[in-house]
């Protein structure tokens, strides 16, 4: 990584409210791109560079350490890319309270989900100053962490005020219940980078690819699913808008029945071809976990969005939803607690929208005057029900090529399970 850049600074300044609020003043714009700046002013990016990374394993390696669970894999990842800034590692107290109780961070930076190393059982033996290693599944020590604070946590207050919950049928909340109660904080040295991927863009290769095709605004799309007819709709009107659009689906741990990454990837790949126009659009994948936290989770997505250089963000009905947990439009709403200028980038808010035969065309809540009846629109598990049965779901919800697509992966999980 190149060290040289002024957008960039591994080791961050310590982010003061006052840094912050002259970034929002300024509208999150940088340099010569006109791209936004990353949230909080500059690209914290926390991968070690090889004489770095030698030394840490050196240090570090023989010591006990912790099996990272995959969504702090993610955040690891995050965190060395730069994706997660201006956080430097995983949350202390002081920036964990803030979050919970005001969606920002200790120094008054918009930021509304915890990102915590949570070990599901109280680590005996580590103290404030330990170098303690981050490992992978596998064993393969990943990252380093520079143990600052040790501090509990209380997971129900924590299910209640992040995802408005304490169901255990939320997975998110399941998921953070089942977990420990300790919470480990620290500057983070990531030692591997990302996987060799040519999707797997940084924020740092995001910004040059938009800035090298002239893009000045850059709306970004999230999702965890393939992209049917409604997501397409939403994606093209923005596009009549600004320059570029980031396709940007979600990689990391998704709940199991949500589609697999590889299959969805082709279906972008697909859709892309056929549909869109190419120097209009950049796929990219995001390699952050889903927490199905609504609300928070959309500005936290949008934020990140930020990060890599994006000026615009869809949110449309039910963003990071799950399971009717969150009103259909709570994560537009959220967005009004902040000031624009202190986000740093702008949401695009969509209504629930559909092919309508009446119309005969996609539609939204606020254009056409048709009843349900005359709506195509299909729940997610609906969708999953029809290809599980062989069924393609209708061309005015997905496009034929992406239907297909899922057909076929449906009917060779059928077969592998047979
Ligand atoms: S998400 O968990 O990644 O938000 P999903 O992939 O379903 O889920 O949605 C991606 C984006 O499209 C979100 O902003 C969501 O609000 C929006 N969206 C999905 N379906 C619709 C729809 N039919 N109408 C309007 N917005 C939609």
């Amino acid at each position: 990584m190149g060290h040289g850049e002024t957008m960039t600074d591994r080791r961050p300044r310590s982010a003061t409210l006052e840094a912050a609020t002259r970034h929002g003043q300024e509208a999150g714009r940088t340099g010569s791109s006109a791209l936004p700046a990353p949230h909080g002013g500059q690209l914290v990016e926390r991968l070690a560079g090889p004489d770095e990374a030698r030394a840490l394993r050196w240090e570090a390696g023989e010591r006990p350490g912790l099996t990272l669970s995959p969504r702090e894999l993610s955040d690891v990842e995050l965190l060395g890319v730069g994706a997660i800034s201006p956080l430097a590692g995983f949350m202390g107290e002081a920036d964990y309270r803030s979050v919970l109780a005001a969606k920002r961070l200790a120094n008054g930076l918009p930021w509304t989900l915890p990102v915590t190393l949570a070990p599901p059982v109280a680590p005996v033996g580590f103290a404030p100053g330990d170098l303690v290693p981050l490992r992978d599944g596998a064993g393969r020590l990943v990252a380093v962490l520079r143990l600052a604070e040790i501090f509990r946590v209380d997971p129900e207050e924590e299910a209640r005020l992040v995802f408005g919950t304490q169901s255990r049928e939320h997975p998110g909340v399941a998921q953070l219940l089942a977990g420990g109660t300790v919470r480990l904080g620290g500057e983070v040295d990531v030692l591997e980078p990302p996987p060799a991927d040519p999707l797997r863009l940084s924020p740092r290769q995001t910004r040059a690819a938009f800035a090298a095709r002239g893009w000045k605004t850059v709306v970004a799309f999230q999702t965890r699913n393939p992209v049917h007819r409604a997501h397409e709709y939403l994606q093209k009107i923005a596009l009549e808008q600004v320059d570029g659009l980031l396709l940007h689906p979600l990689v990391g741990a998704t709940k199991g029945d949500d589609v697999p990454v590889e299959v969805r990837l082709r279906c972008y790949q697909v859709l892309l071809d056929k549909y869109y126009p190419k120097d209009r659009v950049l796929l990219a994948t995001f390699p952050a976990a889903m927490r199905y936290a609504g609300p928070r989770e959309a500005v936290w997505h949008a934020i990140l969005r930020r990060n890599y250089g994006c000026s615009h963000f869809i949110v449309g009905r039910d963003h990071a939803g799950v399971g009717g947990f969150y009103g259909s439009y709570a994560a537009q709403q959220v967005f009004d607690e902040f000031d624009p200028a202190e986000l740093g980038i702008v949401p695009m808010r969509f209504e629930n929208s559909f092919y309508c035969r009446a119309c005969a065309s996609m539609a939204s809540t606020r254009t056409c005057p048709h009843p349900e009846a005359d709506h195509v629109a299909l729940s997610g598990k609906r969708v999953r029900e029809m290809l599980r049965a062989g069924e393609a779901p209708p061309p005015e919800f997905s496009r034929p090529e992406v239907a297909q697509i899922l057909v076929e992966a449906y009917r060779g999980r059928a077969q592998g399970a047979a």
